[in-house]
């Protein structure tokens, strides 16, 4: 499995995308918090960013593997049902060997939270 990196937006103030909230804690610090108490597979770290840009679509995460791999940017998730998918589909992304996983094969949240992926750099 490749190096795999989940960078989760903790100040995303939406779930699945619904309206803003406006008290912390954010969404988007949950989603933080909820991926922190998953067990992370080997090869799969966890890093916070504050806004992709993407905020409409809150909250939103990134999967991402180094050079050679696409990057997914998933969003509409919801901290309080979500992590333990976004996990699934990080260990896939990471199975894959350029970061494209195969429809057929992808979690039900590549499948339908993906925001867009972008190619690798080279
Ligand atoms: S605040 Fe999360 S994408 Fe902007």
């Amino acid at each position: 499995m490749a190096e795999t990196t989940i960078t989760v937006c903790d100040t995303c103030r939406r779930v699945a995308g619904g309206t803003p909230e406006t008290q912390a804690p954010w969404p988007g610090e949950r989603m933080a918090a909820a991926l922190a108490a998953e067990a992370l597979p080997e090869g799969v770290r966890l890093r916070r960013v504050s806004c992709f840009s993407a905020c409409s679509r809150g909250c939103v995460v990134a999967l991402s593997g180094g050079t050679d791999h696409w990057t997914y940017v998933l969003g509409n998730l919801d901290p309080a049902e979500d992590a333990a998918k976004v996990v699934a589909a990080a260990v896939a992304y990471g199975d894959s060997a350029d970061g494209v996983v195969a429809w057929t094969e992808a979690p039900a949240l590549l499948r339908t939270r993906t925001i867009t992926r972008v190619p690798p750099q080279d």
